[in-house]
């Protein structure tokens, strides 16, 4: 599958698919979007409540969901054990054209899958290379990343069963997050057993879902 690197309206770059028409985060801006969704929504609320935040996130992507939290980590003093499962992971070579300098950018991409990497101290990563589909495990996370692409290009991903399988990988009180307001998709949280809010988008976004185990 052919992929591009793109500069999207913040200035900072990220990847679209032409065969499937998809971009891996807002063309109205990359690092915008994922530190309004992710960081923001996700994890500022988070911090300092557990002394290590658990974080699952559906699509490692580029890394950038991985970088904004292992800065936040950093700058907050926050632990912050990170797990993420990625099915079609990007070349060396589509890392590179990304241009991100970030040292901790290149070791995120450069670590091992399939193992327990420890970056620095506040900040571990485990990446896996599989589908969230036949994804399982024993950990349970504080916190959920939900970055699949849209429900339309990837329905079968946003689906009751997808969230009761995300709902039971959760610690009580934990927070999910995902970009998508749709309808379609809150129910599918609600009846997974999700209580589900609605809160402000990132710029040129209505509004995106923030759900609660
Ligand atoms: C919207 S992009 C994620 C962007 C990413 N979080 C980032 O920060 O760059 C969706 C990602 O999910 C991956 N993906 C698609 N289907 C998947 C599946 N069934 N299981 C795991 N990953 C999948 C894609 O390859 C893509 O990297």
């Amino acid at each position: 599958m052919q992929k591009q690197v793109i500069q999207t309206g913040d200035g900072s770059n990220s990847i679209f698919i032409p065969e499937m028409n998809v971009a891996y985060h807002s063309i109205h801006g990359a690092v915008q979007e994922s530190n309004h969704v992710f960081i923001e929504a996700g994890l500022k609320p988070l911090l300092h409540q557990h002394q290590t935040i658990k974080i699952f996130e559906m699509g490692f992507g580029t890394g950038l969901n991985a970088l904004l939290s292992l800065q936040t980590a950093v700058l907050h003093q926050q632990k912050i054990d990170y797990t993420t499962v990625e099915l079609f992971p990007l070349t060396p070579e589509e890392v590179v054209e990304l241009n991100y300098t970030d040292e901790n950018f290149v070791q995120l991409h450069r670590c091992d899958w399939e193992k327990d990497m420890v970056l620095n101290d506040r900040f571990s990563i485990h990446k896996t290379n599989q589908s969230l589909i036949n994804y399982s495990t024993d950990k349970k996370f504080n916190l959920v990343y939900f970055d699949a692409f849209d429900p339309n290009t990837q329905p079968e991903l946003w689906t009751k069963e997808i969230f009761e399988k995300l709902f039971l990988m959760m610690e009580p009180n934990g927070i999910l997050v995902t970009y998508s307001s749709k309808g379609i998709v809150r129910r599918a949280m609600l009846e997974a057993g999700f209580s589900v809010e609605k809160i402000p988008g990132p710029p040129h976004k209505r509004e995106m879902i923030r759900a609660r185990r």
